[in-house]
């Protein structure tokens, strides 16, 4: 019998190499979920064209992004079969509606080892606090920035030598690896 995969939707607003992660794990035959639709606010993220490569459906918001256009996507994402929303370098703030209509269901990828550094400029805040660990945390998205329930984080040793750039290369490459693993056990039921 062919189990029907779990319909996603992941949100971006540029670059897009954590969405391109989640659908290089799609495509596994024993993957249980299916990236399903991107949504993206900005019209020339790089990441719309990976999803266009890959046949994913695509639509842009405003930049604005209103309540009543949050509500609006709400509607058209339930009638999608969207069973989770992952944020993937979103940089817009989601409405109390949309995150309660979405409870537990929308998940976001951070570039620290939260609860430390929320919010913006991570790696440099890391590196000028003399850490000796980053990393990345998954977490569910709640009303309050970057402080919904943690549900993975992948540490990332500081070295003497690095920089912003460098520190960045490697936490991507630790979120890149991690994202496809949690979300194929959150899908997993
Ligand atoms: C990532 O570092 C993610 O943690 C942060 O935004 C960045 C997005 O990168 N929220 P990409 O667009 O997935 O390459």
């Amino acid at each position: 019998m062919i189990k029907k995969k779990v319909n996603i939707a992941v949100f971006i607003s540029g670059r897009g190499t954590n969405l391109r992660a989640l659908i290089l794990k799609s495509k596994k035959k024993s993957c249980n979920y299916k990236i399903a639709y991107v949504i993206s606010n900005k019209k020339n993220a790089t990441g719309l064209k990976i999803a266009k490569k890959n046949k994913i459906l695509t639509k842009i918001i405003s930049q604005s992004f209103l309540k009543t256009e949050q509500k609006e996507l709400a509607k058209i994402l339930i009638n999608k079969d969207i069973k989770f929303i992952c944020l993937a370098g979103f940089m817009k703030i989601l409405s109390s509606y949309f995150i309660n209509f979405f409870k537990n269901k929308i998940i976001n990828i951070h570039p620290s080892l939260l609860p430390k550094y929320k919010g913006l400029n991570t790696h440099q805040r890391a590196l000028e606090a003399k850490e000796k660990f980053s990393g990345c945390t998954i977490h569910y998205v709640s009303k309050k920035l970057d402080s919904g329930k943690i549900i993975a984080k992948k540490k990332v040793k500081i070295l003497k030598k690095d920089t912003i750039k460098k520190l960045e290369k490697r936490v991507l490459k630790a979120e890149n690896k991690l994202y496809p693993l949690v979300l194929e056990k959150l899908t997993t039921s």
